[in-house]
C-alpha cells in the first residue's frame, strides 16, 4: 500500500508544490485548504496528470475541520503515515502597534494549528508505531528578524515543540519529527503578508517608521543584489520536503537552501541536524 499524506495549506506556494510532487512519487496525498474556491489550479493539474491527490477542507484555526479530515483518512486508509505542516503566514508590524486579534491570529496559524494537527494524528501514528511529522518552520524559527518577532516567536515556538516531541516519540513509537528551516521563498507570502499586516497601508508608525522603512529598503537592495542566493522556488523546498519524507533516518531540523543555511549559522554549526540534542536531552531526562 503506498504511503499516504496529509498536506495542510495547498491552495498556493509550498503546499500546492508539494502535493503534486508527492503525488509524483507515489504517495497518496490529501491535500487539505481552509477554502476549497482556492483548489481550481490544484484540480486541473490532478485531471491532466491523473494524479492521486484528495483534497479535503481543513482549516489550522479550527479543531473540528482537523478531526474530520484525519477522520476521513483513517476511514479510507486505516492509517496515516505523513503530516506535513506547511500551512502558514507572513506578519510583519511592531508589537506596540499589533492589535490583540492580530496577535491571536498569527499565533493561531504558525503555532497552533501545527499544535492541532500534531494533536490530531498522534493516537493514529502511536497505535501504528510509525509515521512522520513535518512542519515547515523558517530561519525565522532560529533567527529572531525585526519587525517579525511575533511571527518569529510563533516558529520558535513549532521549533520548540517539535524539538520537545522528538525526545520521546521517536523512540519508542517510530515517529518521526523534522523541521524545514527555510529563508525567503517566491510564493504568495509577501503579498498575503502586506494584505494582512498593513493598517492603512502602513506597517510601522510614529518613531518606529523609520526604522521599518530601512528594515524594507535593506530587504529590497538584498532581494536585487541576490535574488537567486536568498530566494529560492516553492517546489525547491517541497522537493526538500519530499526528501526527508523519503528518508528512513530523517533529520529533527535542515535548513533548504545554502542562503538558510549561512543565516542560521550561529545558532546551528554545534548541531547542524539536531542529532546531538537530541540524544543529549534524553540521556538527561529518559
Ligand atoms: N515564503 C517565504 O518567504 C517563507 C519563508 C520561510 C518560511 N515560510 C513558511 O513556508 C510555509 C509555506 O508558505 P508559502 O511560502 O508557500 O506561502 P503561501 O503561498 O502564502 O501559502 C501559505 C498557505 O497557508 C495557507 N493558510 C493560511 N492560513 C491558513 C489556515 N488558517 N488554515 C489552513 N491553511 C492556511 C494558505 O491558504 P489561503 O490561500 O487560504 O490563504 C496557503 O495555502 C509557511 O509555513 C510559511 O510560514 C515561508
Amino acid at each position: 500500500m503506498k504511503r499516504n499524506v496529509l498536506i495542510t495549506g495547498t491552495s498556493t506556494g509550498v503546499g500546492f508544490e508539494s502535493a503534486i510532487l508527492f503525488a509524483k512519487n507515489n504517495f497518496k496525498v490529501y491535500a487539505t485548504m481552509r477554502n476549497l474556491d482556492k483548489a481550481k489550479k490544484l484540480k486541473e493539474q490532478i485531471e491532466n496528470d491523473n494524479l492521486d491527490i484528495h483534497l479535503l477542507p481543513l482549516d489550522v484555526t479550527k479543531t473540528e475541520t482537523i478531526k474530520a479530515a484525519v477522520d476521513t483518512i483513517i476511514k479510507n486508509d486505516g492509517k496515516i503515515d505523513v503530516l506535513y505542516n506547511n500551512a502558514g503566514a507572513g506578519f510583519a508590524k511592531t508589537t506596540e502597534q499589533a492589535s490583540e486579534a492580530e496577535i491571536k491570529w498569527v499565533t493561531d496559524v504558525n503555532y497552533l494549528g501545527v499544535v492541532y494537527c500534531t494533536q490530531a494524528v498522534l493516537p493514529h501514528m502511536r497505535k501504528q508505531k510509525s509515521g512522520q511529522i513535518i512542519s515547515i518552520t523558517s530561519v525565522g524559527g532560529l533567527v529572531g528578524q525585526p519587525f517579525n518577532e511575533l511571527y518569529c516567536g510563533a516558529k520558535f515556538a513549532v521549533e520548540g515543540f517539535m524539538e520537545g516531541l522528538a525526545t520521546y516519540v521517536s523512540d519508542p513509537f517510530n515517529i518521526n519529527i523534522t523541521c524545514l528551516e527555510p529563508g525567503g521563498i517566491s510564493t504568495e507570502f509577501m503579498t498575503s503578508a502586506i494584505d494582512k499586516t498593513t493598517t492603512e497601508g502602513q506597517f510601522a508608525t510614529g518613531e518606529y517608521a523609520p526604522i521599518f522603512e530601512q528594515y524594507m529598503a535593506g530587504n529590497q537592495q538584498r532581494a536585487k543584489e541576490s535574488t537567486t542566493q536568498v530566494y529560492q522556488t516553492g517546489l525547491e523546498v517541497a522537493q526538500v520536503a519530499l526528501d526527508v519524507a523519503q528518508n528512513e533516518n530523517p533529520p529533527l531540523r535542515i535548513r533548504t537552501s545554502q542562503w538558510a543555511e549561512d543565516f542560521t549559522n550561529l545558532k546551528t554549526k554545534v548541531d547542524p541536524d539536531g542529532t546531538k540534542l537530541i540524544s543529549q536531552v534524553r540521556a538527561s531526562f529518559l
